[in-house]
């Protein structure tokens, strides 16, 4: 059992200093020893290039502390691709995956004061970051790279959990171009999006719904979660939209949906189809499905359900993904990665 004592049940999403963080350095044209370090400070060049032209990524992934005591990690080989694709998209040295895995399990382990009981409905939230970090005035790649792991306990990402937002689509600011880079997780992209987001927060809005920034017709996502919705013939209908973060959740979410019996469809979703469905979700590691009532488009108000209750499709969805992550459900997919003590 943990030792930390915490108010594990109330946990926000914020940044909590923990025991140790692991960090790795590309140079010389190779990768060193992953290290662990008590200090999340450390020093960078005013030059270095991810400060400058973006050479700057992350990854979010989530352990859990499962019903028999054990700690588990969600698919950390996913996010392991995933950084690796981003980091080529722009020009970055991608860490080979058994480093990143060895860098996340690390981050758990030796943390494991802090990753939350069972019952608690809090778990574990790991940080992996890459940056350039030589000098660099000509924009370019840079030569040096930096791989950081952190964690620290959270709670649910939006403060209520399992419980129907609001939302807007926001159409005076776009988020990630066709052929940009919204499809890999580059820190810029939410920089991009936080004028956006909190606009939408300022009316009332937690979440913001983006569409496709070249006609505004098309569904991309909502700022930091992919988008699906369960229509009135009980199909699970997700956008397939270069532009979007590919979400390790929603994919897992479509491989449950379909041993649910319900029909998969990745396509061009028209906003006009919005009334065509019954449940709406947001869905990401963060908050796993956000559960959304309403989309707001100027005067237009399209509703989803109860106000006050997360609809059928979504509440099954939540308890069979979150039951593999908790151990209250067999593993079937081989999902969760068991994380020790050493
Ligand atoms: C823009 C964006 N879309 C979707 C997601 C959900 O992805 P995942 O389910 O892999 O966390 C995230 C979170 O990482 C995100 O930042």
């Amino acid at each position: 059992m943990p030792q930390r004592q915490l108010d594990w049940s109330n946990l926000g999403f914020e940044y909590i200093r923990t025991d140790a963080c692991l960090r790795a350095d590309f140079t010389n044209g190779k990768w060193g020893e992953l290290a662990a370090c008590a200090d999340p400070m450390f020093s960078i060049h005013a030059a270095a290039v991810c400060l400058h032209y973006g050479q700057a990524c992350f990854e979010g992934l989530k352990a859990f502390r499962r019903k028999d005591g054990s700690a588990a990690l969600f698919r950390p080989h996913e996010n392991a691709k995933r950084m690796a694709d981003t980091a080529r998209r722009v020009m970055m040295e991608p860490p080979p995956l058994e480093l990143f895995i060895d860098a996340v399990k690390k981050t758990v382990a030796l943390n494991m004061d802090w990753v939350p009981p069972y019952g608690t409905g809090a778990s574990f939230y790991v940080r992996p970051l890459l940056i350039g970090t030589s000098p660099r005035v000509g924009v370019g790649p840079a030569s040096e790279y930096s791989l950081f792991s952190l964690g620290m306990p959270v709670g649910p990402y939006y403060k209520n959990g399992f419980f129907p937002v609001k939302a807007c689509i926001q159409e005076l600011y776009d988020r990630a171009a066709p052929l940009g880079v919204g499809n890999v997780k580059v820190a810029g992209n939410y920089a991009a999006g936080m004028y956006g987001d909190f606009e939408g927060k300022h009316k009332g809005y937690p979440i913001c719904l983006y569409l496709d920034s070249a006609c505004h017709r098309y569904i991309d996502e909502f700022g930091t979660s992919n988008f699906f919705g369960i229509t009135k013939d009980d199909r699970y209908v997700t956008p397939d939209s270069g532009s979007i973060l590919p979400s390790i959740t929603n994919r897992s979410l479509q491989t449950i949906a379909e041993s649910m019996g319900l029909k998969v469809e990745r396509r061009k979703i028209d906003i006009e189809e919005l009334p065509d469905f019954k449940e709406i979700g947001a869905c990401g590691t963060a908050a796993v499905i956000t559960p959304v009532y309403s989309v707001t488009r100027g005067d237009k108000v399209y509703t989803f359900g109860k106000e006050n209750e997360a609809g059928e499709t979504l509440t099954r969805l939540f308890k069979e993904i979150q039951g593999i992550q908790y151990g209250e459900l067999e593993d079937k997919y081989g999902w969760m990665l068991p994380v020790g003590k050493d």
